[in-house]
């Protein structure tokens, strides 16, 4: 029966049958693809970059990894998931974008406020749209704490840095300070009250500015190379609080090895930082 329904002419013959089957098919399923849309749209790349779209496998290895950095695996599965919300809330309400993967977005807000720094000033080197700043206010805020927010950043018009040639931003945003006040302006009295420094975390005048406090958090995510790195670490050295938390972003990604590098490099030194380890994309210290 098998060999006579493959057969060449059987094959031929139930082809106007199949054909019909394939239409019908289309037809059930095509209304039903056109309602999906619009939810995607809620999550997908389109407009932003990457998509927000993650797999539970993904959002599983993420908990995990939070679970051994911090030690607070309930905490971690618990903030991944508002970190998360939170995220598609900012991007959805905001001007511009967060930058990186969505699970490294989701390690960086839940990891922060589980470690519990010894005080709510932070510090962010290299903010794009000040939309990561603002959120991360936010998950502070749901831990009980009053952020003090500091950022520095060039505010170029677009993304800076050397050795790439960073095209427009996906989301058509140019990156600039009325940009970055509209996104803090949306988490409230916190995030109006940061303090935004316009240039180089290697410029001598915005050091002098931000040095007048040690910072409980330091997030470094400005310069991506070996040389822009190593002298931040150097910087978050001095200006760190005891038992402060320094974020390095982009730690292990594959189109940034400068930082891997610079880190190597940094601890292999005299320093004041304990490695804790590394979820998703960022690797997490904690200053002596
Ligand atoms: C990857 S983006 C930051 C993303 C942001 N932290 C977020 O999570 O959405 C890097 C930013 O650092 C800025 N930048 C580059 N070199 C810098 C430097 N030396 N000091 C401060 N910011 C720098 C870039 O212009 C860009 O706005």
């Amino acid at each position: 029966m098998r060999a006579l329904l493959t057969s060449k002419t059987a094959r031929r013959a139930l082809r106007p049958v199949a054909d019909l089957i394939d239409q019908r098919i289309e037809r059930s399923v095509a209304p039903l693809r056109n309602r999906q849309r619009p939810l995607e749209l809620l999550l997908d790349g389109t407009g932003r970059g990457p998509s927000r779209l993650p797999a539970q496998v993904h959002l599983d290895r993420l908990v995990d990894e939070l679970g051994r950095v911090t030690g607070d695996r309930p905490g971690a599965e618990r903030n991944v998931a508002q970190a998360f919300r939170l995220l598609m809330a900012v991007e959805a309400l905001g001007v511009g974008r967060i930058a990186g993967g969505t699970m490294n977005i989701c390690g960086k807000l839940s990891a922060v406020p589980l470690l519990d720094p010894p005080n709510d000033d932070i510090l962010e080197i290299g903010t794009l749209y000040g939309m990561f700043g603002a959120a991360l206010i936010r998950m502070m805020e749901r831990a009980g704490r009053d952020p003090r927010l500091t950022i520095v950043d060039p505010l170029a018009g677009l993304q800076l840095q050397p050795g790439t040639t960073e095209g427009d931003d996906p989301t058509g945003t140019p990156v600039r300070g009325a940009a970055v006040r509209s996104n803090l302006a949306m988490v409230g009295p916190a995030g109006t009250r940061a303090r935004i420094q316009q240039g180089f975390s290697g410029d001598a005048e915005v050091r002098a500015v931000v040095a007048d406090r040690a910072y409980g958090v330091i997030i470094v995510d400005g310069d991506h190379s070996a040389e822009g790195v190593a002298a931040d670490l150097a910087w978050a050295e001095e200006i760190v609080a005891p038992g402060g938390v320094v974020v390095l972003d982009d730690f292990g990604h594959a189109k940034w090895p400068g930082i891997k590098e610079a880190f190597d490099q940094h601890m292999a030194g005299d320093t004041r930082f304990t490695f804790l380890g590394q979820a998703a994309n960022s690797g997490y210290l904690r200053a002596g």
